[in-house]
């Protein structure tokens, strides 16, 4: 899972750095995210649950530093990471007032929860290399909130 993260970054970074006319980053909060792809004769809507809303936009924000880092900007990736704070909140309230359930191990909601603060604190480092547009700061706080991406998974995620 990991692996296939990073070797999607490590292309998008080859592509960022190798086109000469990349495409503009893509803003976190109106990216449309395509729905699974729904059985044939099923007619209920699928909707993406708080966490897999949160994760997603995350994606979306990594995709575009990783294109920040090729073309040598990263000062927009701070307000794009801002954009994740809601989301946050609104894991931590379902989390807490028990409208979402982890996939797995749902007991540890202690745990969850201070994984999830811990993370967003690394996130914190690639605001601060945003704000002072430092790409080499960018990739390295980058691998740092990269790694943390599987503990977690392996803990709460569906296998
Ligand atoms: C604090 C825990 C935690 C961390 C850290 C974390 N995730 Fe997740 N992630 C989850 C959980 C829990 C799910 C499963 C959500 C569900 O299906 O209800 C998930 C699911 C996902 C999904 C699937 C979303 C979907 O629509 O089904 C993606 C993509 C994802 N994570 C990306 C990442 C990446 C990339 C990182 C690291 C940069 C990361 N996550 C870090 C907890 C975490």
């Amino acid at each position: 899972m990991i692996r296939s993260i990073l070797l999607l970054l490590s292309s998008l970074l080859l592509a960022a750095g190798c086109t000469p006319q990349s495409p503009e980053p893509r803003p976190a909060a109106s990216v449309e995210v395509a729905a699974p792809a729904q059985a044939e004769g099923e007619t209920h809507t699928l909707e993406r649950n708080v966490v897999q809303t949160e994760m997603q936009l995350l994606t979306t924000v990594l995709e575009n530093a990783v294109r920040g880092i090729g073309e040598g900007d990263v000062s927009h990736i701070g307000d794009e990471l801002h954009q994740l704070d809601d989301a946050k909140h609104a894991t931590e309230a379902a989390v807490e007032d028990g409208s979402y359930t982890l996939p797995r191990n749902s007991d540890q909601l202690s745990t969850f929860l201070a994984m999830d603060n811990a993370f967003h604190g690394q996130l914190e480092a690639m605001v601060h290399a945003s704000s002072a547009n430092d790409v080499p700061a960018m990739a390295r706080a980058m691998g740092d909130t990269l790694n943390a991406c599987h503990s977690c998974h392996a803990l709460f995620r569906d296998p």
